[in-house]
C-alpha cells in the first residue's frame, strides 16, 4: 500500500460506526489472519458493535485476527476495572471471537512478540483531544518507543469520562509511534466538535512532536470523521 491521505467525511457517529465496520471487515475478509492495533476509547465503540453484529450473523469470521494492544494504564492491580486490556476485551475480542491477543505489558515483550508476528497490517485508532495517539503524549516524534509515559493533564482529564467515580491512573503503557507508523494501513477515527480543531492541526498543519497524530499522514492513512469534527 503506498502511502497517502484519504479522508471520509460523514453526517453522524452511527455513519462512523458503519464506515469504519465496512473498512475493516473488508480487509478481514481479504486476509483472515489480520493483525489488528486496536483503540479502546469511546469512539471505536460503535464499529466494534457493527463488527460483532455482522460476526453474530455469520457474515464476518474474525477467528484468524490477531488483537494487538495499543495502551494501558501502568500499575493496576490485576483485575482493575480501568484496564484498557479488560475494555479491548469485552468490546473487541470476545464479541467478534477473535482467538489471539498481543496483550501489552512489559514493551520489551510487546516489541518482540511484534517483531515476530511480522509487523501490524492495520492499526485503527481514535485521536486524543492533544493529538495523541495511543498514549503517545505530545511532544511525541516519529520514532518514539513503546514505553511508559506520564499522562498530561488534558489526557487525565480526557480520560475521567471512562471511570466515573474512579481516579485515573497518573501513568501509562503506549504502543510507540515506531509501531503505530509501521502499520501497512491505518484507520483514523474522529467524531464531535471537541476534536474538529486538533483534527485540522493532524491533517493541515505542519508534522511536529507537538500534535503526534500529524505523523500518521506519512503512513497509508485513512480518516473517518463526522461532520461535527471536519465541517
Ligand atoms: C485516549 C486513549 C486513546 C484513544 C483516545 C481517544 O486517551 N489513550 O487510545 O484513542 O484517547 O479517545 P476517545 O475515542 O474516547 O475520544
Amino acid at each position: 500500500m503506498t502511502p497517502g491521505v484519504t479522508v471520509h467525511v460523514v453526517p453522524d457517529a452511527p455513519a462512523l460506526a458503519d464506515a469504519a465496520a465496512e473498512w475493516l471487515a473488508q480487509r478481514i475478509a481479504r486476509t483472515p489472519a489480520l493483525t489488528v492495533l486496536v483503540a479502546t476509547g469511546q469512539t471505536p465503540m460503535g464499529m466494534y458493535a457493527q463488527l460483532a453484529e455482522r460476526v453474530r450473523a455469520g457474515t464476518l469470521d474474525c477467528s484468524g485476527v490477531t488483537a494487538v494492544q495499543l495502551d494501558e494504564y501502568a500499575g493496576l492491580p490485576e483485575g482493575d476495572p480501568r484496564s484498557l486490556r479488560a475494555w479491548m476485551l469485552r468490546s473487541f475480542v470476545t464479541p467478534l471471537g477473535v482467538q489471539t491477543v498481543v496483550p501489552l505489558l512489559d514493551p520489551a515483550a510487546f516489541t518482540g512478540r511484534l517483531a515476530a508476528l511480522g509487523g501490524l497490517d492495520v492499526a485503527v485508532l481514535g485521536l486524543g483531544p492533544n493529538g495523541h495517539v495511543g498514549f503517545n503524549e505530545p511532544p511525541s516524534g516519529p520514532d518514539a518507543p513503546t514505553r511508559e509515559v506520564a499522562l498530561t493533564p488534558e489526557s487525565l482529564r480526557s480520560n475521567a469520562a471512562y471511570w466515573s467515580g474512579l481516579t485515573v491512573p497518573t501513568r501509562a503503557v503506549t504502543a510507540g509511534m515506531d509501531v503505530i507508523l509501521g502499520a501497512r494501513e491505518t484507520l483514523l477515527l474522529v467524531s464531535g466538535a471537541h476534536k474538529c480543531a486538533i483534527l485540522s492541526e493532524a491533517l493541515d498543519g505542519p508534522e511536529t512532536p507537538l500534535v503526534p497524530a500529524s505523523f500518521l499522514r506519512r503512513t497509508a492513512l485513512t480518516v473517518l470523521a463526522d461532520r461535527d469534527a471536519r465541517p
